[in-house]
């Protein structure tokens, strides 16, 4: 994709640094992909990228571009008003990150305000974004969709009450994962599968199942019918993982915590 305005990210932290540094592969911006971070230890990991750093909002004066607001939800009500003083002028398209932060907080700023939840799969271009805003015209949306398309694959919802369970499926989603490999990782390593083995065949068992998944038309309840043959290994295994619905329950359990967690955050708690 190629961008004559600035990029400019709020918050060089995890995710600022994520999609600065998906951006800066996949974007050919001429005016320059920026991140603003206080924090003097965060700034000196981008020296050599290629990405510019500020160490404050106050050495800005963006007059157009895309602002993306990257920093905590907390942090936010302590300097939203020198975002606006320095950051939100002209034509300006502001794109929050932050959990919970409302689209009328944000409205404040600019009608052409974004929120958006992106997650961490973005390093690789395999990331999932959920944006909302229902009155954005149309080729704001348009420059917001292909930007986050460099990172992967991008969805608009109309109802913003949908954000709390894209944060609480997508957002959160990958840590989700993570702990389902380090406990089918830990699992085989304890059958006596070497620790560099067991993390090869997890991988990529993980990987490939998402590929099919993402590739087939059928539901992940029949894709795993189709590996499971009666009295075999497969439902050796199933007949304790999904035993009496445990499991099943736990994961509704877990996404509701964070879907509850996130309308918490949203609440100011
Ligand atoms: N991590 C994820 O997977 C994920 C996924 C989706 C959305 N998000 C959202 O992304 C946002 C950032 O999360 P994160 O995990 O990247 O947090 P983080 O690692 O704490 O990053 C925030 C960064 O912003 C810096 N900062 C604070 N005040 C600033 C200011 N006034 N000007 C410039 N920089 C400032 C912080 O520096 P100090 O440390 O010195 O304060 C920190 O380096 C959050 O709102 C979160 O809800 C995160």
């Amino acid at each position: 994709m190629a961008i004559s305005e600035p990029i400019v990210i709020l918050g060089g932290g995890h995710m600022g640094t994520t999609l600065a540094t998906r951006w800066r592969q996949a974007v050919a911006s001429t005016a320059g992909i920026h991140v603003i971070e206080t924090s003097k230890d965060a700034r000196a990991k981008f020296a050599g990228t290629g990405i510019t750093v500020h160490g404050s909002i106050e050495e800005f004066n963006l007059m157009r571009g895309i602002l993306v607001l990257a920093v905590k939800p907390q942090t936010y009500p302590n300097i939203a008003e020198k975002i606006k003083q320095h950051l939100v002028k002209g034509s300006v398209t502001v794109v929050s990150i932050m959990a919970g932060i409302t689209l009328d907080e944000l409205q404040k700023l600019t009608p052409r305000s974004v929120r958006l939840m992106p997650n961490t799969p973005a390093l690789v271009g395999e990331g999932m974004t959920v944006a909302c805003n229902p009155r954005l015209e149309r080729s704001a949306r348009n420059t917001i969709t292909k930007l986050f398309e460099t990172a992967g694959r991008v969805v608009w919802v109309e109802d913003e009450a949908l954000m709390h369970g894209a944060t609480a499926v997508s957002g959160s989603g990958p840590a989700y994962v993570y702990a389902f490999m380090e406990a089918f990782e830990n699992a085989a390593r304890k059958i006596g599968m070497p620790h560099d083995v067991a993390r090869q065949l997890v991988v990529q068992t993980v990987l490939g199942a998402a590929q099919m998944a993402k590739l087939s038309d059928e539901e992940p309840m029949l894709l795993r019918r189709n590996v499971t043959s009666p009295k075999g290994t497969t439902e050796a295994a199933l007949n304790r993982l999904l035993h009496e619905g445990k499991f099943m329950q736990l994961m509704e359990e877990a996404v509701e915590a964070a879907y509850n967690r996130s309308k918490e955050l949203a609440e100011g708690h």
